[in-house]
C-alpha cells in the first residue's frame, strides 16, 4: 500500500532519476575493488594546510560569517575571481554580472529555474554530463543531442536539428556545452568550432550555457578562448567550480553571465538556499587571495597529468587494442572509451566480479545509446591501481570477445 507521501508526489517525482554514479557507490566501496567510476579529485593532492590556514583570520570576522550572507555571494571572493578569470573571460566582469552558487551544479539547476517549462527543448552534446542531463530533466527538458568527435561537438549539425525542432513546434532555450575536457567524451572543441558555435547561436537566437569545471586543469597544449570570450553580445552563461581545482568539499562554484540572467537565477536562489555558506566561501578566498590557487594549480595538473599518462599507457599494454577506440584527453578526469563488438553491460559485470567497476556509457546519452561506451576515471587512483586496473579490464574484454 501507498504511504501518504507517495499518494501525494508531484507529477515531477514520478520521472525522478537517481544519479547512477551514486548509485553504484555500494558496488565500489567492496572491499579490494578498484573504482574508475566517480568524477573524483585525489586526496593526497588537497591543500588542507594552506586551506585552513584562513581560519584564524576569518575568526576576527566571526560574527559576520556566521550570519547569513548574501544570495549573491561573499564580495571579496567575487572580486578575486573577476580579477583571476579576466584572462579566459576576455575582461574583468561586474560583480552584478557574477553569482556565487553552491558548487557549479547549483547553476544548472537554478538555469533549469530560469529557462525550461516542461516540454522545453535543450541542446547538448550527444553524449553529455549526466547530472546536467538529469537538472534539466527534473524541469521537465526535452534533448536535441548534437554528436562529438575529437574536435568537441560537431556544430555544422545544430541549425538542421534546431529548426526542425521548431517546425514541430517545440521551443528550444539554449545551447550547454562542455568546451574543454569533456565530461564524459574528454574531448576539446577546437577554435574553429567554438567561433562557429558563437556564430550559429547567433543566427538561430539561442543563449549558450558553458559548464567549465576543467577547463583550468590542462596537461597539454594552449588554452583556447572562452566562448564567453568569443562572444561581446552577452548571449553566454559561463559557469565554473573550485571543485576540481580545489576541492568539491567547498561546495563552492559561481556563473558569469548578462546582469538578467544572473539577477533571474539570484532571485530562485533565495528560495533554493538563500545563500551558499559565507564560511566556505570566505575560506575560499582567503585561500585564493594567499596566492595558495595559483601554485596549487601547477601541483594537480602534474599529479593528473602523470594519472592520465598512466592510463594511457596501460590501455596500451593490455586491452585489445583492434577492439577499442578512445580521444587521449589533453587535460579533465576522464578517458571515454569505444567498444564496437563489446556490450558494456556485459562488460560491467564482468569486471565487477574482477573487482573494477566504471560508469557504463548509456546515462550519458540524453536520447539513448552508448551500450558500447565506458567512462573511466583516472584521477582518483595512483598510477600502480590504474595499471591494475585496466589489466582486469582488458582480461575481462578478451573474455567476452572469446565467448
Ligand atoms: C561538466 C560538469 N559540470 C558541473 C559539475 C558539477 O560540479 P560541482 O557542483 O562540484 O562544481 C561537474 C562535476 O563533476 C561536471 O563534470
Amino acid at each position: 500500500m501507498e504511504s501518504i507521501w507517495e499518494i501525494n508526489y508531484s507529477k515531477k517525482s514520478a520521472n525522478v532519476r537517481p544519479s547512477p554514479v551514486r548509485e553504484i557507490l555500494s558496488v565500489i566501496k567492496q572491499p579490494g575493488m578498484i573504482s574508475f567510476a566517480g568524477g573524483m579529485p585525489a586526496p593526497e593532492v588537497f591543500p588542507v594546510d594552506e586551506f585552513f590556514e584562513g581560519v584564524s583570520v576569518l575568526k576576527n570576522d566571526g560574527r559576520n560569517l556566521l550570519q547569513y550572507g548574501t544570495t549573491e555571494g561573499y564580495p571579496p571572493l567575487k572580486g578575486f575571481l573577476s580579477e583571476w578569470t579576466a584572462p579566459r573571460m576576455g575582461r574583468r566582469v561586474s560583480q552584478e554580472e557574477m553569482l556565487l552558487t553552491t558548487g557549479s551544479q547549483q547553476v544548472l539547476d537554478l538555469l533549469g529555474w530560469a529557462m525550461i517549462d516542461p516540454g522545453d527543448t535543450v541542446v547538448t552534446e550527444d553524449p553529455s554530463y549526466l547530472a546536467a542531463l538529469t537538472a534539466f530533466h527534473n524541469h521537465g527538458a526535452n534533448f536535441i543531442g548534437i554528436p562529438t568527435d575529437a574536435e568537441g561537438m560537431i556544430v555544422d549539425m545544430i541549425p538542421e536539428a534546431v529548426n526542425k525542432a521548431r517546425a514541430e513546434g517545440k521551443k528550444v532555450k539554449f545551447i550547454y556545452t562542455i568546451v574543454n575536457f569533456h565530461n564524459p567524451c574528454g574531448s576539446t572543441m577546437s577554435l574553429k568550432r567554438r567561433e562557429r558555435l558563437v556564430e550559429i547561436a547567433h543566427e538561430l537566437k539561442l543563449p549558450i550555457f558553458e559548464d567549465d569545471p576543467y577547463g583550468y586543469v590542462r596537461f597539454d597544449g594552449e588554452h583556447l578562448p572562452s566562448i564567453f570570450s568569443l562572444d561581446p553580445d552577452g548571449g553566454v552563461l559561463y559557469a565554473g567550480s573550485f571543485s576540481k581545482i580545489l576541492a568539491p568539499g567547498t561546495r563552492v562554484g559561481w556563473c558569469t553571465g548578462p546582469k538578467e540572467i544572473i539577477r533571474k537565477m539570484t532571485v530562485f536562489k533565495q528560495a533554493i538556499d538563500l545563500c551558499s555558506s559565507p564560511i566556505t566561501q570566505a575560506l575560499a578566498y582567503e585561500y585564493c587571495s594567499r596566492g595558495y590557487l595559483d601554485t596549487h594549480l601547477p601541483k594537480i595538473i602534474a599529479n593528473y597529468r602523470q594519472k592520465r599518462d598512466a592510463m594511457e599507457n596501460s590501455f596500451r599494454r593490455h586491452l585489445p587494442l583492434e577492439e577499442i577506440r578512445w580521444v587521449k584527453p589533453e587535460g579533465g578526469f576522464f578517458y571515454w572509451i569505444e567498444m564496437p563488438r563489446i556490450d558494456v553491460r556485459a562488460l560491467f559485470e564482468k569486471a565487477i566480479e574482477k573487482k573494477v567497476a566504471f560508469v557504463m556509457g548509456m546515462p550519458f546519452f540524453p536520447n539513448g545509446g552508448g551500450e558500447h561506451n565506458a567512462r573511466l576515471n583516472y584521477t582518483y587512483s595512483s598510477p600502480e591501481i590504474i595499471d591494475e586496473g585496466v589489466r582486469r579490464l582488458g582480461e575481462a574484454m578478451r573474455e567476452l570477445l572469446a565467448r
